[in-house]
Order: structure tokens, then sequence, then C-alpha cells
């Protein structure tokens, strides 16, 4: 892997290792116990697996990363099927319909980088739709194409990868709407983030091209932000330069205002 981890080591100084099978079968028990003890004890609603963003379960299913010529490596199938798994088990501990799930098919964060994320991930989604209603996840969660996580990436960067990522006829194959009505076809909601304000997301439901929207760095610098949403107030700025640690720690992490009328 490429880059340097939080502490400024080098990652090619210590790259990730290949779980075994074993390993991978205690990992889904655990997400199972964990999704479990999230709804029982904690009193969540559901709980979202997170397959995205170049985490475990993406390391498996992109392509250009997964080495393994085991039953978890190689084809689609064995690629998936520790997210099958994984979904099969969480929804087996709480309800499907407790279930999420975030993918992200053209994700590169942490090297990972599919050679089709189009036909894969599209896949994927008919699969997940064809699931036994047990197990079928409630929703997929997945951030649109644009260059919009700009935590990672600047627009130029982000921009240059996707330009890759280009059909045989020349045509950009970055569009998540093919997934969100293959997943359509199972009754699974499709919920999309990614840098929306009050105006495109509106827009986007009504085109009917997701069930609801997400919310990240708005939510963190608006405890109100639904009845800003509402109401049409003006939103706080969110200060990037707090997002992951500030001095004193709990600066920008709790400490924006709700919207005041008088001001
Ligand atoms: C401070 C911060 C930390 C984040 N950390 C993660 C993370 O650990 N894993 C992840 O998959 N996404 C992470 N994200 C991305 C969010 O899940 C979300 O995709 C992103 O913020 C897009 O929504 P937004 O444009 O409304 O902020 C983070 C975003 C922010 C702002």
């Amino acid at each position: 892997m490429s880059g340097k981890y939080p502490d400024g080591t080098d990652c090619a100084e210590n790259p990730p290792r290949a779980m075994s099978v074993d390993e991978i079968h205690d990992i889904t028990k655990e997400w199972a116990a964990a999704a479990k003890r999230a709804v029982e004890v904690a009193g969540f609603d559901g709980v979202e697996i997170h397959g995205a963003n170049g985490y475990l379960l993406e390391q498996f299913l992109h392509d250009n990363i997964n080495q393994r010529t085991d039953d978890y490596g190689g084809s689609l199938e064995n690629r998936s099927r520790f997210l099958f798994e994984v979904v099969s088990a969480v929804a087996e501990a709480i309800g499907s319909q407790r279930t999420g799930l975030r993918l992200s098919p053209f994700n590169y964060f942490q090297d990972t980088k599919d050679s089709d994320p189009s036909g894969h991930w599209f896949t994927i989604c008919e699969k997940l739709a064809s699931l036994p209603a047990a197990e079928r996840p409630l929703y997929v969660h997945m951030q649109v194409v644009e260059p919009r996580f700009d935590e990672v990436l600047d627009e130029k960067q982000k921009m240059a990868s996707l330009e890759e990522y280009t059909s045989e006829s020349g045509t950009k194959q970055n569009s998540l709407t093919p997934f969100r009505r293959a997943l359509e076809l199972g009754g699974i909601k499709f919920l999309a983030c990614g840098n929306f304000n009050r105006e495109d997301a509106v827009a986007k439901l009504k085109s009917k091209d997701a069930d609801l929207i997400v919310f990240g760095r708005n939510f963190v610098a608006n405890p109100d932000l639904v009845e800003r949403f509402r109401n049409g107030w003006a939103l706080n700025p969110y200060d990037r330069s707090t997002f992951y640690g500030a001095d004193p720690l709990d600066k920008g992490y709790n400490d924006y205002p709700v919207y005041d009328p008088k001001q």
C-alpha cells in the first residue's frame, strides 16, 4: 500500500497481510455479535456494514489488490464471498430490516481500483437483490461519484482518476443509477451521500435516483441540520481544520451553535 499511516510511517514498511480463512470466519462471527450488541444493548435501530472506502470488505472486492488464490480470491463470486457472508451473518443476528450496507464501486482510497467497477458492482447489486428476504439488506448506501470526497484527494486528482473509467465506446461508466435500478428489483432502498445541499438533495430524490440523502460534513457543523433544512435557514460553515482532531479536543466536535433567528 502506498502512502503513510497516521503515525507517519510508510505503509510499504508494514504492508497489510492476507487473513487466514479461520480469521475470516471469526471476524464474520464477531461482526454479527457486534451488530447484535449494537441493537440489543446499545439500542441502535440498525447497523450499516461498511463494505466501502478501502476498508476490510472492500479490500477483498477490488481485483487490483485481492491477490488470494483460495475461495476468497480470483473470481468475483470468490472476492465477494466475505461480503455476502457478513451480510448474511449480520442479517441473521439482528434481522435483515435492520441491516444496511455501504459500498463504493468507484472508490480508490487505500489503493483500491477495480478493473470493472460498473460491471462487478452491478453483479453484486443483482445478487443482493436476489437474496432471500431474511438476508436481503434494507438499504445500500453509496457515495456519488462526482469529485466530492475532498478529504482524500483534490478535485483534479479525482477527475483524472475517474476519467480512466471509460467503457469501450468511450462513454463514462461512473453513474450509480444502474446499481440503484438493480437493487430496486429486490426492494432494496438506495441511500446517496457526497456533498449534497438542500437543493440538490431534493432534486436527487425527485429524480428517483435515491430514496434518502445522507449528510456528513454539514451535520458535523449543524446539530440542528434537519430543522435548518426544514425552515430554509442558513447553515454554519464547517471548519475542516478540526475534522480529525483539534486543540482543545472538543473544538469542532460538539460546539457548533444551533440556529439563532436573532443573528
Ligand atoms: C471528519 C470526517 C471523517 C470521515 N471518516 C470516514 C471514515 O472513517 N470512513 C469512511 O468511510 N468515510 C469517512 N468519511 C466520509 C463520510 O462517510 C461521507 O462519505 C462524506 O463525509 C460525504 O458526505 P458529505 O459530503 O455530506 O460530508 C469522513 C468524513 C468526514 C467529514
